[in-house]
């Protein structure tokens, strides 16, 4: 038995190696974007660094090889060339993108520019992810501990509903399948998504589910875990900063409920922490610290700095900086009883999830910052993303949730946007214009990319 079960696992091995080949109808041109690696302190002495923007392989189009014909369409998979998950993976291929008229992403040396809905001639594009990349094949890989990661953002068109994330997951640096890192694949995070349509070089066809509000995406069996360290969820009105651990940092497999996390009924089943722990301002006590008019005025652009304090596989804290008009803003303290500190340590994310009254506490559970170490320690990639939540229309970010929960509650009051708001198919409607903008990425030693008071 035993050797059988081997021979088997290196024939799936052998044709993982060969799945998910390229289509030849687009070629693929990333666009570039520039970055500084910073040393020294004060933002000073940095260097531009040329790299380029890739879309994720979820959002390309996927057909037969050699042919026009559609492996997935809209949220369904074709019956014949995908009846199985190993046919569909020699069938199908997945092909090059137009950034700007079919995905709405552009780029100007050390900006991106991420659309929200952008009418194509073929179809409407929903939002993106996109990762940075070292060069056409390879990811750009980050070492966080002990240096700091310092963006501009814009995030004044982005309503109630919608996030524009910018955080790090343990990705491999060449991606996955004969497509590769050029082609956006090998995406993993703390949900375990099982919305991807390929992992691993294999399609994700068998058993495939789909959604029942959102016409491009479904959910299959297996799903992709890793480490997640999100360092930026925002629109104008709400943030948080929120690692997610991982009972294995780099990609694992998962397969059907044990994935947990958000596409599973089963959301604590999985190896990784589907919830984090995050420093919200509004939701620890901070109502006037965040949005537009607010200390931090999200009606105009300003700077983002996020510093991993610690040395070598350790991470002791996690600190954040906005600047604005030049001034230097600390994360604020929170006003929620029983948590201090304006800053993420293991003992800080204790008190909160106590002070919150969370009757889970799956960021310890899988490990907590420990993990999170471990996972930073085998390098990162970055990630830079706009999307919507067909689950619980961000509402988590933004609202009051859970939303029969009482606004006064610990941790429940999370920004002012109603209730109601973030349904998907409302904000896709009155927000189509809707856009994020990430600009002058720096990144090195603490101290180095911005003036610290
Ligand atoms: C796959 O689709 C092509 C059309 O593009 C068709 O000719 C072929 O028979 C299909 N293959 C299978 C196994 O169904
Ligand atoms: C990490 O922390 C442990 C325990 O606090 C310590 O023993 C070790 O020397 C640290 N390692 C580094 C590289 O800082």
């Amino acid at each position: 038995m035993l050797s059988r079960a081997f021979l088997l696992g290196s024939i799936f091995a052998t044709s993982l190696v060969s799945g998910q080949g390229v289509g030849s109808y687009q070629t693929e041109t990333h666009p570039k974007l520039t970055w500084q690696q910073c040393s020294g302190t004060g933002g000073s002495n940095c260097r531009t660094v040329n790299g380029e923007i890739v879309i994720d392989a979820n959002w390309r189009w996927l057909h037969v090889k050699g042919d026009y014909k559609n492996c997935y369409d809209g949220n369904t998979w074709d019956t014949t060339n995908c009846s199985d998950n190993d046919k569909c993976s020699s069938n199908c291929v997945v092909e090059g993108a137009d950034y700007s008229a079919t995905y709405g992403i552009t780029t100007s040396s050390s900006a991106l520019t991420l659309k929200f809905v952008t009418k194509g001639s073929y179809s409407t594009n929903i939002g993106s992810r996109t990762y940075l990349m070292k060069d056409t094949n390879t990811y750009q890989m980050f070492n966080l501990i002990g240096n700091e990661f310092t963006f501009d953002v814009d995030v004044s068109q982005l309503p109630c509903g919608l996030n524009g994330a910018l955080y790090f997951v343990v990705m491999d640096s060449k991606g996955q399948g004969t497509a590769g890192a050029k082609y956006g694949t090998g995406y993993c995070d703390g949900q375990c998504p099982r919305d991807l349509k390929f992992i691993n070089g294999k399609a994700n066809a068998a058993g495939w589910q789909p959604s029942s509000n959102d016409q491009n995406a479904g959910v299959g069996e297996r799903g992709a875990c890793c480490a997640e360290m999100d360092v930026w969820e925002a629109n104008s009105i709400s943030t948080a900063l929120t690692p997610h651990s991982c009972d294995t940092v780099s990609f694992s497999e998962c397969s059907g409920e044990n994935c947990g996390g958000t596409y599973s009924d089963t959301r604590y089943a999985g190896p990784c922490d589907p919830n984090g722990c995050d420093f919200n301002p509004y939701r620890l006590g901070v109502t006037d610290f965040y949005g537009k008019g607010k200390t931090v005025d999200t009606s105009k652009p300003f700077t983002v700095v996020t510093q991993f304090l610690g040395s070598g596989s350790n991470l002791s804290e996690i600190k954040r900086f906005y600047v604005q008009n030049g001034k230097v803003i600390e994360n604020p303290q929170p006003k929620t009883k029983g948590i201090t500190g304006n800053s993420i340590t293991q003992q800080w994310c204790d008190a909160e999830n106590k002070a919150n009254q969370e009757d889970v506490y799956p960021f310890k559970d899988h490990g907590g910052m420990r993990s999170m170490a471990q996972g930073m320690a085998k390098g990162m990639v970055l990630v830079m993303s706009l999307w919507d939540d067909h689950y619980a229309n961000m509402l988590w970010l933004d609202s009051t949730y859970p939303t029969d929960k009482d606004a006064s509650f610990p941790g429940a009051a999370r920004g002012d946007c109603p209730i109601t708001s973030g349904v998907p198919a409302d904000v896709e409607s009155q927000n189509a214009n809707a856009q994020v903008k990430y600009s002058n990425i720096k990144f090195g030693p603490i101290g180095s990319t911005f003036k610290q008071p």
